[in-house]
């Protein structure tokens, strides 16, 4: 049996790195959902097509390759924009949703982070967490992030970023960002990386300990 670790919450929460680290730590796979939505986004606009469409998008979306996706080309702030628009059309959602759900059965386990896998993509997965931060620690990690790496941030309009995707993610009407019913929250606003990491790492030792 596969085991699987969903790991849902608002952009910026530090879901990615915390999710990359849980697959290291336990040898299993990672899929970045918000990659596959990025990865259509971006094959649409390079193709000079609509973002509008929803046929076209989700002919587009059936083409994507989970092997090919790389988030170095995939990171801008446009594409991230892009993809939360084509992400409230449900025939997008269930075709991507349809390849999510196969990388989640790889053997030994797999860990899938993004919006919705606790509640749509992976209802039964193994343990699932809910990673959030107040929209002021988030938009301060992103304006660090971005300073870190040698750019120019305006707090406030990342702040205003920030709260504007919450809006969309949560208010669309298919598979809205919320948490499972049975997900473990995991408030970050005040923890390190570490603490964040280990404080998860508890919560899935003691899900794979009642499994195994
Ligand atoms: O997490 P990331 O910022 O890369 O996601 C980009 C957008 O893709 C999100 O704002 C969200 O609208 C959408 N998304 C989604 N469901 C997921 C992952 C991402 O709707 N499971």
């Amino acid at each position: 049996m596969t085991l699987t670790i969903a790991i849902d919450g608002p952009a910026a929460a530090g879901k990615g790195t915390l999710s990359r680290r849980i697959a290291e730590e336990y040898g299993f796979h990672h899929l970045d959902t918000g990659l596959t939505y990025r990865a259509t986004a971006k094959a649409l606009i390079d193709a000079g097509l609509p973002l509008d469409d929803e046929a076209v998008a989700e002919k587009v979306a059936r083409e994507v390759e989970l092997s090919g996706l790389d988030r170095s080309v995939l990171s801008a702030h446009a594409i991230g924009e892009a993809a939360s628009k084509i992400a409230v059309m449900p025939a997008v959602r269930r075709a991507l949703v349809e390849a999510q759900r196969d990388f989640s059965r790889k053997e030994p386990g797999t860990v899938l982070d993004g919006r919705d896998i606790g509640t749509v993509v992976c209802p039964d997965a193994t343990v699932k967490l809910y990673v959030t931060a107040s929209p002021e620690v988030r938009a301060k990690r992103r304006y660090d992030e971005i300073v870190a790496g040698g750019g120019t941030a305006d707090y406030d309009s990342i702040f205003e970023d920030v709260k504007k995707r919450d809006e969309r993610d949560m208010g669309r009407a298919d598979s809205p960002l919320r948490p499972a019913a049975d997900a473990h929250l995991l408030d970050t606003s005040e923890m390190s990386i570490e603490a964040a990491f280990q404080a998860a790492k508890t919560l899935i030792d003691a899900a794979l300990q009642r499994k195994i």
